[in-house]
């Protein structure tokens, strides 16, 4: 449909190649860290950062610089580095599910997204506890260790396996989603919390999850989850059923069927 608006079949398996040796490389570095030591530190009460989310992110960067040196890149640790106006901008999570990692948990991952024009156009997934690489290009599918993969088909909500997570601002902000929590703990089968939304998103991608929604997500936490589960042939949009946007405050993913009990939950119905 918009495929005119990609780059040329050539330059995007280059930058997959890119985007997954990064990947690679900082999954090496998390698993490292994990097995020989880490030092925390507090960005604040609940929110934590190590040296492993520093050493990850820096070789993404590295990595990507290496190649595309005029490339944009906003990444969570460093924050927007803008180079010229590249049409290009690469969205990176080192880390994602930091807490986990932190405490010994085995749930975390290293997400890379890359926007061209402002359209998602690949996301990279590594879970190197697992050694599962996660790979979607848009229009071309998504795929989990080279096998395609597609969302479940489990036709209704109370049957259905869902998943979320809550901001850092927790302790905070009343909109803190505990409120749909207690909701959905009694509408769906089964609600986990893993602390890890990248692969959350990966996970309904997969059809391990049947949905999934949290609040004041950034943009480096859904970049390429998001692109996954559109290509898994799921469906991703706002608590209102609107467009998602990955810069935006809310996210419910889902393999579709599900999509509208979940919005009537988050709704308050
Ligand atoms: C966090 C995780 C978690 C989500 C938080 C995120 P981080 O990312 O994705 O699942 O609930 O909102 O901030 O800090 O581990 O990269
Ligand atoms: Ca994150
Ligand atoms: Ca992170």
């Amino acid at each position: 449909m918009m495929n005119d608006q990609l780059p040329p079949p050539a330059t995007r398996e280059e930058l997959k190649k890119i985007a997954i040796r990064a990947a690679w490389a900082a999954g090496s570095i998390l698993e490292e860290h994990a097995r020989h030591g880490f030092r925390v530190e507090h960005k604040d009460s609940v929110n934590l950062v190590t040296d492993a989310d520093r050493r990850a992110e820096e070789v993404i960067i590295h990595t990507i610089r290496m190649e595309y040196p005029t490339h944009q890149v906003l990444a969570e640790e460093r924050g927007l580095q803008a180079q010229d106006q590249s049409p290009f901008k690469w969205v990176i999570d080192p880390l994602d599910g930091t807490t986990n990692f932190a405490h010994g948990f085995p749930a975390y991952c290293v997400s890379i997204g890359l926007e061209h024009q402002g359209r998602g156009i690949l996301g990279v997934v590594f879970d190197p506890t697992r050694q599962e690489l996660f790979v979607a290009e848009a229009d071309r599918g998504a795929f989990l260790n080279g096998t395609q993969i597609h969302v479940s088909r489990t036709p209704k909500l109370d049957a259905g396996l869902l998943v979320t997570g809550f901001a850092y601002d927790i302790r905070e902000s009343s909109n803190n989603n505990l409120d749909h929590f207690a909701r959905f703990a009694l509408r769906a089968q089964g609600l986990r919390r893993t602390g890890t939304a990248a692969l959350d998103l990966c996970y309904v991608a997969a059809g391990r999850f049947d949905g999934f929604w949290e609040l004041r997500l950034h943009p480096w936490d859904t970049a390429a989850g998001a692109l996954m589960v559109e290509e898994a042939g799921g469906r991703i949009t706002d608590f209102k059923g609107g467009t998602f946007s990955i810069y935006g405050q809310e996210i419910v993913a889902s393999n579709g069927f599900i999509h509208d009990a979940m919005l009537a939950v988050l709704s308050g119905r």
